[in-house]
């Protein structure tokens, strides 16, 4: 099946190329990431869709609702998450069809999700998925298709004409009141009108990484064939003399199987199931469903959504010229999962009342604030504001800023307050489309200067430590808030960065001592820095590396922590959120040394200057010490650019994709984090990779021979084309000289006007690195340190690299001078003096 998928997109790319016509949605897969732990949702839904409807199965990994794993098919239910870890997110009062009950005695149809199970087996390849539809046949015959609006998902079930028993069909359709996750709370409640066969309902479930809880309903009619009966079940029980249900939450820790089923006196014709959901109530559910679904109509609603998501997805073309079909499909599909999630539900937060936009699913911004949500700033900027709003309106009805938020609650915090990174990014591209920015000034500082009582799901905890010692200390004292008390190196390193990201709002605002504040206080990392740190193999053997960050205690003493624990190479230590959890989140210490995104300058004389900055880079990658299946790898790949040698950003980058991205169920490394990896293989395929938070992107060749990106706020199209592309894409790869707008450029990064502005880049390519490309001071990305220890063409002297080496003495004193420097750089893309 893979092969042949393989050779239609050949196929495909040429037809593509012959006809001049160029549909990105051929080039989509949905079911990438629907095994091997992507997690993915692959079913149907509108860009930012609140209905997402797929096939549930019993995977234990289904976090994205459907799997193509060998799992067998549950229900078909209208509400998913995309991407996550955690537990499985939704998938709420799902439908489940059979052809007829045997003898036609419905107490022989089986209604709990556990049992019903055995009769949702099905072929891997009756399966279809494209943008917008959804479908799959089990192994009984029954063949579901699925369309979605933006709260509504409709269903079509087509039956074989007998039923297992060999009588002609007489098809009963169940919904239940259960999630994937099985978390419904007690007195779920359900409703069949046995004249129209409606079904409606609600019930409490809980979010799937985070406290609280949320009340979901729902409305589901039916159309196509006439209701026979109807009635409700109770564990594995049915009547129809009964017509509505109350059900506790459990007697043995799992949730009572109930809901309410209803039996049509024919399978001749398809049933259609429109099923919406609300937030509010049932009766909004129905509004849904009638005034977007007014008319069961499956082809229309399916073409709409395929329209949808064709202008969502034509923002940016590439030339399909030589290159090999999967790699359009990787570089497609990653762009479509990045507009599954957050999701939109405006008008449907009970939370409180407010015009303001209510986006959803940030699922979590540790994650998205990487590269998915500065890439939809480039490809649908109008949304990003609208999720910018949500994002501070947020802040000023619960007080905070989400580090997480799904399913209308607070998600657990991994690391810093990065939604403040999120705000700086948007801001210093100009996002600013009804937004607020004093009010998204102030719940940035809130973050840095009040710590929430429970730093858990909001804010940063540790502030008073955070003040006076300027670190983030192991087994911290604090008395004022509460979290779990583990990650004191990734916090620290991530509240430094908050703030430099702060510092950069405030500057655009003009709020110039608040700006020199948080530019301080972003220093914060090199407190815990230690020069004379080795790190040592398991079994003794040196890296050869020293200087690495130290957990620090209250009393400013150090303590330790292997700097290769939670590395990818360590499958021991507790690196998440438990108890027993270690000082970094989620990855090494080797790893976390390179987290210092606003001072790369200052880091790389740290770290010994630019030669050993690479080969430490070079090692971390080399010896799979990281791992491109987690976030925090993504800058990693770009970070030689600081190091002046881009060259190796774009062999990384080559290299990582395709190995570890194929286009395939099981082709994702890790998670795809709600579309996070998806959004890392869009822009390092399309030769432009950010440093999000500040106005960055640095430039790799793209892995086509020319890009186009049409600006959704001016229309104008950037452009990025490759001279002596290889399509073969692996030769070829290191940029000897380029243009901007005609013009040398020698610079190995642009700034966001590059989009807005319509800018055309050109990058002449060759086999071998080149030594003057992208490679001297001048040409480095901003950093507020000062680059030192470059060779010739630079403005370094041997002077100004002792001074650097000499401040390792006295960090603090570092960075501060070159602050000018920094903010003259920044918008200063024309000037080709360097600093
Ligand atoms: C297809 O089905 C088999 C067995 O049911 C399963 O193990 C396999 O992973 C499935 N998916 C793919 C993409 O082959
Ligand atoms: C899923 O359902 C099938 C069919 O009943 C069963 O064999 C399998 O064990 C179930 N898987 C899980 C993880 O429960
Ligand atoms: C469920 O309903 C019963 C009866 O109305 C009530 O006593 C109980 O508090 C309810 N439980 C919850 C969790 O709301
Ligand atoms: C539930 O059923 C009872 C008895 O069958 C009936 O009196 C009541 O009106 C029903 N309630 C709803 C909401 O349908
Ligand atoms: C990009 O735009 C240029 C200029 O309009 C055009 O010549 C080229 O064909 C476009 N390339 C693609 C891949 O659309
Ligand atoms: C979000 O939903 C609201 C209400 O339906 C709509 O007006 C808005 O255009 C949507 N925004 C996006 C980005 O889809
Ligand atoms: C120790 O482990 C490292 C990393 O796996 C390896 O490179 C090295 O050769 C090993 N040294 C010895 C003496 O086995
Ligand atoms: C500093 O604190 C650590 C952790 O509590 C303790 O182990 C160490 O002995 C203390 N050192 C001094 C000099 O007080
Ligand atoms: C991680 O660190 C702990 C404590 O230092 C150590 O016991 C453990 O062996 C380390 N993990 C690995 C894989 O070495
Ligand atoms: C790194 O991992 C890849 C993929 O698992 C493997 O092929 C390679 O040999 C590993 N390299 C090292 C140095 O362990
Ligand atoms: C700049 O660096 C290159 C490469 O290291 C070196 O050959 C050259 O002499 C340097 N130029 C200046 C002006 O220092
Ligand atoms: C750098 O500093 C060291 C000691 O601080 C000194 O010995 C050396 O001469 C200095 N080198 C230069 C080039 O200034």
């Amino acid at each position: 099946m893979l092969a042949s998928l393989a050779l239609c997109w050949q196929i495909l790319a040429a037809k593509a190329l012959e006809e001049a016509v160029f549909d990105p949605l051929a080039y989509v897969d949905p079911l990438i990431g629907a095994s091997n732990g992507g997690n993915v949702f692959p079913g149907a839904s509108l860009p930012y869709g609140m209905a997402k409807a797929a096939a549930d199965t019993n995977s234990t990994s289904n976090q994205g609702g459907f799997t193509l794993d060998g799992a067998f098919v549950t229900g078909f239910s209208g509400m998913h998450d995309s991407g996550t870890g955690g537990n499985p997110s939704l998938g709420n009062f799902p439908l489940f069809p059979f052809t007829n009950c045997p003898k036609g005695d419905i107490n022989r149809c089986v209604f709990p999700k556990k049992s019903r199970a055995a009769h949702g087996g099905f072929g891997n390849n009756t399966v279809t998925a494209k943008p917008g539809t959804f479908g799959i046949t089990l192994n009984n015959g029954i063949r579901a298709d699925m369309t979605t609006t933006h709260h509504t998902s409709l269903f079509r079930f087509t039956f074989p004409t007998l039923g297992s028993d060999g009588q002609p069909a007489q098809p009963l359709i169940l919904q239940d009141l259960t999630d994937l996750a099985d978390s419904r709370q007690d007195n779920g409640s359900v409703a069949v009108d046995p004249e129209t066969g409606r079904i409606t309902g609600s019930a409490r479930f809980l979010p799937s990484f985070g406290s609280g809880n949320f009340v979901l309903h729902f409305c589901t009619d039916f159309k196509g064939a006439d209701v026979l009966d109807s009635g409700i079940f109770a564990n594995s029980r049915a009547s129809t003399a009964v017509n509505n249900l109350t059900v506790s939450r459990s007697i043995n820790g799992y949730p009572l199987p109930g809901g309410a089923f209803v039996r049509f006196n024919s399978g001749a014709e398809p049933i259609l199931v429109r099923t919406a959901n609300s937030f509010i109530s049932a009766e909004q559910a129905c509004k849904h469903a009638e005034a977007e679904i007014p008319d069961f109509d499956f082809e229309e609603v399916s073409e709409a959504a395929t329209q949808k998501w064709r202008e969502k997805m034509s923002t940016i073309k590439v030339s399909p010229v030589g290159v090999q079909g999967s790699l359009l499909a990787n570089f497609y599909s990653g762009i479509y999962r990045t507009m599954i999630n957050p999701q939109n539900y405006t008008g449907e937060n009970p939370l409180w009342e407010s015009s303001e936009p209510y986006f959803d699913s940030f699922y979590c911004i540790w994650d998205l604030f990487r590269s998915q949500l500065p890439f939809l700033t480039v490809i649908d900027p109008a949304a990003v504001a609208e999720m910018i709003r949500s994002l501070i309106d947020t802040y000023r009805q619960t007080g905070w800023l989400p580090d997480c938020r799904m399913s209308l609650n607070k998600g657990y915090t991994q690391g810093g307050s990065n939604a403040d990174n999120v705000l700086a990014d948007a801001f210093l591209k100009g996002i600013n489309d009804g937004i607020d920015w004093e009010d998204g000034y102030a719940a940035v500082v809130k973050d840095a200067e009040v710590e929430p009582y429970d730093w858990c799901c909001q804010g940063r905890g540790g502030l008073d430590s955070w003040k006076s010692l300027g670190y983030i200390p192991v087994q911290d004292f604090d008395y004022k808030g509460f979290g779990t008390m583990t990650r004191s190196i990734s916090r620290t390193l991530e509240y430094a960065y908050n703030d430099f990201c702060i510092s950069q709002i405030a500057h655009g605002l003009g709020h110039t001592a608040d700006r020199d504040k948080y530019l301080e206080s972003s220093n914060n990392w090199k407190n815990l820095f230690r020069p004379d740190q080795t790190s040592l193999w398991w079994n003794g053997t040196n890296t050869g590396f020293a200087g690495f960050f130290q957990p620090r205690h209250l009393n400013l003493t150090w303590g330790y922590q292997n700097p290769l624990n939670c590395s990818n190479l360590d499958s021991f230590s507790a690196c998440s959120l438990q108890n027993t959890g270690r000082e970094t989140f989620e990855s090494s210490i080797w790893e976390y040394n390179f987290f210092v995104p606003h001072d790369q300058s200052t880091l790389l004389a740290l770290l010994g200057g630019p030669a050993a900055f690479t080969s430490r880079l070079d090692y971390l990658h080399n010896s799979n010490i990281t791992y491109i299946g987690n976030e925090p790898s993504f800058l990693t790949v770009f970070q030689y650019h600081y190091s002046g040698r881009p060259a190796l950003s774009a062999l990384r980058a080559h290299a990582y994709i395709p190995a570890y991205f194929r286009p395939t169920p099981d082709g994702l490394p890790g998670n795809d984090d709600s579309g996070a990896m998806g959004s890392f293989v869009a822009f390092a395929m399309m030769g432009l990779f950010p440093n999000p938070g500040q106005n960055v992107y640095l430039i790799t060749p793209p892995f086509f021979e020319q890009v186009n990106i049409t600006s959704p706020v001016t229309g104008k199209v950037a452009r990025v084309k490759n001279v002596n592309f290889d399509a073969g894409y692996n030769k070829g790869v290191f940029i000897q000289s380029a243009t901007l707008d005609g013009k040398t450029y020698t610079k190995n990064w642009v700034d966001h006007s590059f989009f807005t502005e319509g800018k055309e880049l050109v990058l002449v390519l060759g086999d071998e690195e080149s030594s003057t490309w992208g490679t001297r001071v001048g040409d480095l990305p901003p950093s507020l340190g000062e680059y030192v220890g470059f060779g010739q063409g630079n403005t370094t002297t041997a002077a100004t690299a002792n001074k650097t080496a000499a401040a390792t003495g006295s960090l603090k004193e570092m960075g501060r001078a070159w602050r000018g420097g920094y903010f003259g750089l920044l918008g200063d893309q024309k000037d080709e003096s360097g600093l």
